[in-house]
């Protein structure tokens, strides 16, 4: 059974030359912060990978020095726990899938890192996901501790409904709606699932500058040397 078929948004980095929009990813690492990050993973993901992208070294520093992290075994053969480091990755909430299953009623919160390239209508599904929940409409039942959404394949989805207006507080002071959240959420997804975007596309261009100039000047060349021939 397939979902509904998303609308087709217009996101900032979707044209050829167009990078991501950082303020956007900012947004969106908090509000995956705040709210996704109870549930879901970002394994891919180390506090590094943030650094001139979305916060200063600084930030993300203090950042991953909120959470601890088990290292060892120390000169005594003991673990231990510290703080986390910028070279660390992304702690998941549950330390296994079990745990996952049993605090989402038998769902399993999947690992959003490749979620928006995994997912068939990547983004526009992603964002009509997450401000899709509605009503079931007259005759559909949903089975008990599952929630309606029609975008999800077969409509029953076990992840409830987690944004609604005024969820987070923006520190650049935009208006946290639930559309305006789930905006910036998946185009801090997006940037999760490559990272290596916006260079991908500045190099590209370069290339076809440098590829077609290079075409050019051999088609000179050669014309300038058959002259005398003809
Ligand atoms: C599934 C995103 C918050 C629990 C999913 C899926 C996505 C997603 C993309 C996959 C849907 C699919 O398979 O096609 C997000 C985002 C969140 C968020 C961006 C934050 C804005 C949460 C929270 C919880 C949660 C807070 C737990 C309270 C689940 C569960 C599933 C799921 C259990 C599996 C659903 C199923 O297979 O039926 N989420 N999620 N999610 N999420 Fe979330």
């Amino acid at each position: 059974e397939v979902g509904l078929h998303p609308a087709e948004y217009p996101w900032p980095h979707k044209g050829y030359f167009e990078t991501f929009d950082h303020a956007a990813i900012r947004r969106g690492y908090q509000v995956y912060r705040e709210v996704c990050a109870a549930c879901h993973s970002l394994d891919r993901i180390a506090w590094r990978n943030l650094v001139g992208v979305s916060h200063t070294v600084d930030e993300v520093k203090a950042m991953a020095e909120e959470f601890e992290y088990k290292d060892g075994p120390n000169d005594e053969g003991e673990m231990f726990d510290r703080p986390g480091k910028l070279a660390d990755y992304m702690p998941a909430p549950y330390p296994n899938e079990e745990a996952a299953r049993s605090a989402n009623a038998g769902g399993y919160p999947p690992d959003l890192s490749l979620m928006i390239k995994a997912r068939h209508g990547g983004a526009d599904y992603v964002y009509s996901l997450l401000t899709g929940y509605v009503e079931p409409p007259a005759g559909v039942v949903v089975a008990e501790g599952m929630n309606y959404n029609p975008y999800f394949p077969g409509g029953g989805i076990a992840m409830a409904r987690t944004l609604f207006d005024g969820l987070v507080e923006y520190d650049d002071e935009t208006p946290a709606t639930t559309s305006q959240m789930a905006k910036d959420v998946v185009q801090f997804l997006a940037w999760a699932a490559e990272p290596e975007h916006d260079e991908r596309k500045k190099m590209g261009l370069q290339a076809v500058i440098i590829i077609s100039s290079l075409t050019a000047i051999s088609l000179y060349v050669k014309r300038f040397k058959w002259t005398g021939i003809k």
